[in-house]
């Protein structure tokens, strides 16, 4: 297991480039008591600066509940050596057992808002103030969130990017195909003017 002592603050303006590529998240959130994780896949920057991201979680979702009772989340981003635990988390609920516990995560509270953050196996995290749309959370799951704070492994983000090598494959982010099937970020290229 990676560990983490690697982590190094990102800069908020470059904390959009964190979610830009589509990884599959971990979403954590607490009421004070209570904490949990789930998986999503579906989740994107909409704003640099302040950065915001807008991410789907299901309405029925114990997680909506704990983010509803806090007005706060947090985005961990799982490297490949979490693809179990990700998709273990995906696919039960906190509300028939404590994903915690079960699964061995350990956490730290976030620095602005107290979010559990996952730093051992994951590559980045982002702690977020939910911004209240009733409308898209109502009828399109869509929650948005303003970043606080961000954080990543410095060595697989580098100077406000990724960088995924040969050396660093169990940091490389996950991307879901659907029924458990991912494939990791790698093979960066380029893009030179024409
Ligand atoms: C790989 C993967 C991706 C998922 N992506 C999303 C997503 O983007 N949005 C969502 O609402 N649920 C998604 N899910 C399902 C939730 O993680 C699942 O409903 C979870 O059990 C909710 O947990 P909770 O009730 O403890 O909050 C995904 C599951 C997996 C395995």
């Amino acid at each position: 297991m990676t560990n983490s002592n690697f982590f190094r603050p990102v800069a908020l303006e470059h904390a959009s480039r964190l979610v830009n590529h589509g990884p599959t998240v971990l979403v954590t959130s607490s009421d004070g008591t209570r904490r949990n994780v789930m998986a999503a896949a579906w989740s994107m920057p909409v704003e640099f600066t302040p950065p915001r991201i807008a991410i789907v979680i299901d309405k029925r979702t114990y997680t909506r509940e704990l983010i509803a009772a806090s007005g706060a989340f947090a985005i961990c981003i799982p490297g490949a050596e979490l693809v179990d635990l990700t998709y273990a988390v995906g696919s039960a609920s906190g509300r028939d057992l404590d994903k915690f516990a079960r699964y061995n995560i350990t956490a730290t509270p976030g620095p602005e808002l107290g979010m559990p953050l996952l730093e051992t196996g994951c590559a980045a995290w982002l702690e977020c103030r939910l911004i209240p749309e009733s409308h898209t959370e109502d009828a399109y799951d869509t929650c948005f969130g303003e970043v606080v704070a961000a954080a990543a492994d410095e060595r697989v983000f580098v100077k406000g990017r990724w960088s995924f090598t040969g050396e660093n494959t169990a940091l490389h982010t996950i991307h879901h195909l659907g029924g458990g099937n991912f494939v990791c970020a790698s093979n960066a290229i380029q893009a030179h003017p024409l």
